[in-house]
């Protein structure tokens, strides 16, 4: 499992992904450096929006303890103390394209418009998340430490 995990981190070293609308996202081993906004991301709007049906809707399938949304599920890893294991980079890279650690991931990817089946043509060429709102959702996880749980 740890030779095929630094394997696949290997292969994935500086690649640059982008499409006409995005920023370039620039990953390096399995983190995304740059901030695909210019916007400091806010950690309050971050939890809005991880919890929010209309916009992330994170808690359809992760939990954060203590945190105030009414169902959260457990299809994905609980994420509180996310902040101690993952760099802000870690995080962004996970939300914007999970599908570049393991492609048979279930998990959404939030900042890609390339290689998408059956979306609708209101949607075709846009981000699921825009690069603020991915920001902000980085600057709320990055901030949940286990010692505050
Ligand atoms: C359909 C279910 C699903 C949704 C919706 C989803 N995720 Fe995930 N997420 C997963 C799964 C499953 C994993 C485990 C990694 C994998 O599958 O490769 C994961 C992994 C992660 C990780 C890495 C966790 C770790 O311990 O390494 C982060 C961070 C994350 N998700 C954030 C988010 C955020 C933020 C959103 C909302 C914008 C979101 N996820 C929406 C299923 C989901």
């Amino acid at each position: 499992m740890r030779w095929a995990l630094g394997a696949m981190l290997f292969c994935l070293c500086t690649q640059v992904v982008a499409t006409s609308e995005q920023q370039a996202m620039r990953v390096v081993s399995d983190a995304m450096v740059a901030p695909l906004s210019d916007v400091t991301g806010s950690a309050e709007q971050g939890e809005q929006i991880f919890a929010a049906r209309d916009a992330g809707h994170c808690v359809l399938c992760h939990q954060v303890s203590g945190l105030d949304a009414p169902f959260q599920g457990n299809i994905g890893p609980a994420l509180g103390g996310i902040g101690d294991r993952l760099s802000p980079a870690q995080i962004r890279l996970r939300i914007a394209d999970a599908s570049l650690l393991n492609a048979q991931t279930i998990m959404p990817s939030y900042y890609r418009t390339e290689g998408l089946h059956r979306v609708d043509e209101r949607y075709r060429g846009r981000t699921a998340l825009s690069g603020v709102q991915i920001e902000h959702l980085v600057a709320y996880l990055a901030q949940l430490q286990s010692q505050n749980q």
